[in-house]
């Protein structure tokens, strides 16, 4: 949990995380490394003494953002040069030489196995920045407690890496090979965890379903998060098609306090294309999952990737992916214009698919997802769910938001009672592709 500044002397550091929940997850060990030998945290930039960007590479435009805010807090440089500049993350991992030349005002650049290391880093100084991008398949943080928001939900690193090589993904590069945290660092932090109020735990990792730690599989480790004392909630994400074991599925089926939630990145709905991505299945493969999935868990609330605009992706196959979105009928969908990244094994192929095009293609999946997810989510006015209460809603009006067990928010009237951390029994009155209303029941 976040501790209050305890000295006013101490160097404080300003972070700020891009990409995903492995990269939100990565910046609270940051913290508790950075805090270990001696500095505290800062909200404010213009008073820190170390600024630090933890930043993403799956897409360009992600690196663009990043260049942006780096130039802009390069200004504070120039008021007070001793300030330490600093690029954590897949993005140092990714292209430390170009970097430099283009953010040459940059102190340091750490590469997602070098936080253990980021003190001393940050102690060299001289002109030249310190650069440390070691990838190392042994470092899994597994003994560092990360720095959690205080929050009813925390994200529990469970493995780190990724050993699939899609061809269009630069993760493998950035983050290493594929590595698992001991069960006995993971239940530690769980029990912590739940000893500190954390009613809900999300298991991370890339192909969080691949996880083996000797002779503990995913399923095992599910089941043993699943037993830890004041846990009520558990999830994971993302689990890789090709590792949803038959004993992952009864895990999740058997175990109440796993929720039938499971984001599952299917990228493409074309055979042709998801050869090309190297995906390791096929549409008919994947529909089978989907297909046992929810004959094992009913109730279960599907989620997914999807990639539109790959190079070689032929009007016959988008169509395909559309199609597969009307079969699954997914609740959610996080769609992306593929973008073409180097290092990868889709790179020499090229980019076909012109950007006006992508972008069509897009608006089509957005527009389709939409329509989808409200007609699901309408099917739920009447129905009364659990609700695992996070806070005030953002709409405000005295209204209070929180998940149901297929993590979908929910919006409500608060009484008396009901906190966060609480559950609470909600019957929905309304619903958008996005949310559900209604009464606390
Ligand atoms: N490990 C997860 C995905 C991690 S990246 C998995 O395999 O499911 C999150 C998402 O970003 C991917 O699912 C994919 O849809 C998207 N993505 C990855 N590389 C991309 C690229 N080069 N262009 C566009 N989207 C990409
Ligand atoms: Fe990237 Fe594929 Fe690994 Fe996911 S499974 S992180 S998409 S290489
Ligand atoms: Fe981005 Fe790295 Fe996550 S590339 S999506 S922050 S693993």
């Amino acid at each position: 949990m976040t501790e209050p500044s305890t000295s006013p002397s101490a160097r404080k550091v300003y972070l700020e995380t891009y990409g995903c929940q492995m990269n939100i997850a990565d910046s609270q060990t940051v913290r508790a490394v950075l805090r270990r030998a001696g500095y505290d945290a800062t909200a404010d930039p213009a008073e820190a003494d170390v600024i630090l960007l933890n930043t993403c590479a799956i897409r360009e435009h992600a690196e663009e953002r990043v260049i942006g805010r780096l130039s802009d807090l390069a200004r504070l440089k120039q008021a007070r040069p001793e300030v330490q500049l600093g690029l954590l993350g897949c993005m140092a991992q990714h292209n430390r030489a170009a970097l430099i030349e283009r953010a040459p005002w940059l102190d340091l650049i750490a590469g997602p196995d070098a936080y253990r290391r980021l003190p001393e880093l940050l102690g060299r100084g001289g002109f030249e920045p310190t650069v440390d991008v070691r990838l190392d398949r042994g470092e899994t943080y597994g003994d560092i407690a990360p720095e959690y928001e205080k929050s009813v939900r925390a994200y529990v690193t469970a493995m780190r890496g990724c050993d699939r090589f899609c061809s269009f993904c630069v993760v493998p590069y950035v983050r290493g090979r594929e590595r698992s945290v001991p069960p006995a660092d993971i239940l530690r932090e769980v029990r912590t965890l739940a000893a500190a109020g954390v009613r809900e735990i999300v298991l991370l990792g890339q192909t969080v379903n691949a996880y083996r730690f000797d002779r503990t599989d995913f399923a095992a480790l599910l089941r043993m998060v699943a037993a830890v004392e004041g846990v009520e909630r558990i999830r994971f994400t993302s689990p890789h098609p090709c590792d949803m074991s038959e004993r992952l599925i009864a895990a999740m089926a058997e175990e109440p306090r796993i929720q039938p939630y499971l984001h599952l990145p299917v990228q493409s709905g074309s055979n042709r294309v998801l050869a090309a991505m190297e995906r390791g299945y096929t549409r008919e493969q994947y529909l089978d999952l989907v297909e046992r999935l929810r004959a094992a868990i009913p109730e279960i609330a599907l989620s997914t990737d999807i990639i539109v605009g790959f190079h070689g992706e032929e009007e016959q196959d988008f169509a395909a992916t559309l199609e597969l979105m009307r079969t699954v009928a997914y609740d959610a969908a996080f769609t992306f214009k593929y973008s073409r990244r180097e290092h990868t094994r889709a790179f020499r192929l090229g980019d076909s698919v012109s950007e006006a095009e992508k972008g069509r293609r897009l608006a089509e999946v957005i527009k389709l997802q939409e329509e989808m997810g409200l007609a699901r989510n309408r099917a739920l006015i009447g129905r009364e769910f659990p609700v695992l209460i996070e806070g005030p809603a953002r709409r405000g009006e005295a209204m209070l938001a929180g998940k149901t067990p297929q993590f979908k928010t929910a919006v409500f009237p608060g009484r008396a009672g009901a906190t966060p951390g609480a559950t609470v029994t909600v019957r929905v009155e309304s619903a958008s592709s996005h949310s559900l209303s209604g009464v606390i029941a």
